[in-house]
């Protein structure tokens, strides 16, 4: 019995396409690094070459749905009650670096409830998924979030809001709270990925401000279906469109997410801004 479903069928195997692809530029990126002209342009067109594949290959699998994608945007927007939130690289600076930790990340939503998620690592062929009610899974393997629950050993990742974007005046004082007090903090530059190890337990917890749907929507139903906790650092639950990120097992959820409004709230900060 095939452990997958129709759904997350059709998701593996746009990702798994795209990748080919993608590894293949990737390739061509790490050659690029020493050359004089380096791979900004070739990383932007890999992007939005990644993207088209995915539309493709989703659009031809199920044509009723809608997209929502980093570089394209909105597109099928009449009349759906399905619809795909893509991001073609997630951690494109890596990417542009030749640092291999990127992902493809799709997720599918129902009438705006997140259904389904993948989250395709392609260097280290990690697959990370979840389907609504099914459960979460690298490759075939099940996962669950952590079962830590000492604080003081948790390991944290993070995200550093790029200049411009929500969440620059806040990031180092909330840094400064996490450190002290946990084993830990990791920034390797992938929010879908930094999802995907909390989901697999590798990680305790990550925050992050500043964000876009595309980056965690699929990342999301993982941590879910894996058992563990999101919502927005304030605790509320518009984590696609608000304006930050928290994303922990059950059992340390309360104390992070108080640990970091408590210095929201000491430092009179604003995760706006
Ligand atoms: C970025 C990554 C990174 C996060 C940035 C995002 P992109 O997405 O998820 O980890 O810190 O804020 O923009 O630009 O590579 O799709
Ligand atoms: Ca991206």
């Amino acid at each position: 019995m095939s452990l997958t479903t129709p759904l997350i069928n059709v998701m593996e195997a746009a990702a798994r396409k795209a990748a080919r692809r993608l590894v293949r530029d990737f390739g061509e990126v790490e050659h690029l690094q020493v050359s004089q002209k380096g791979p900004g342009n070739f990383v932007t067109e890999a992007d939005l070459r990644t993207e088209e594949i995915l539309y493709k290959e989703l659009l031809k699998a199920r044509p009723d749905f809608g997209f929502l994608m980093e570089e394209n945007g909105r597109r099928n927007t009449e009349g759906y009650t399905e619809r795909w939130i893509i991001d073609p690289i997630d951690g494109t600076t890596n990417f542009l670096h030749g640092i291999p930790h990127f992902a493809i990340s799709i997720a599918a939503e129902r009438e705006g409830q997140l259904i389904a998620g993948v989250i395709y690592e392609p260097v280290r062929d990690e697959l990370f998924w979840a389907e609504k009610n099914v459960g979460a899974f690298v490759n075939r393997r099940r996962i669950r979030v952590s079962g830590r629950r000492v604080l003081s050993e948790a390991l944290i990742a993070t995200g550093i809001s790029r200049s411009g974007r929500p969440g620059q005046k806040s990031f180092i004082p909330m840094l400064k709270t996490v450190m002290a007090k946990t084993s830990g903090v990791r920034r390797l530059g992938s929010a879908a990925l930094d999802l995907a190890y909390v989901a697999a337990g590798r990680y305790e917890g990550y925050w992050e401000a500043g964000l876009s749907p595309w980056n965690v929507a699929a990342g999301i139903i993982i941590v879910r279906e894996a058992g563990g906790m999101v919502s927005e650092v304030n605790g509320q639950a518009n984590m696609l469109y608000g304006n930050s990120i928290l994303a922990t097992n059950q059992q340390l959820y309360d104390r992070i997410r108080r640990l970091l409004m408590h210095t929201v709230e000491e430092e009179n900060l604003n995760l706006d801004e």
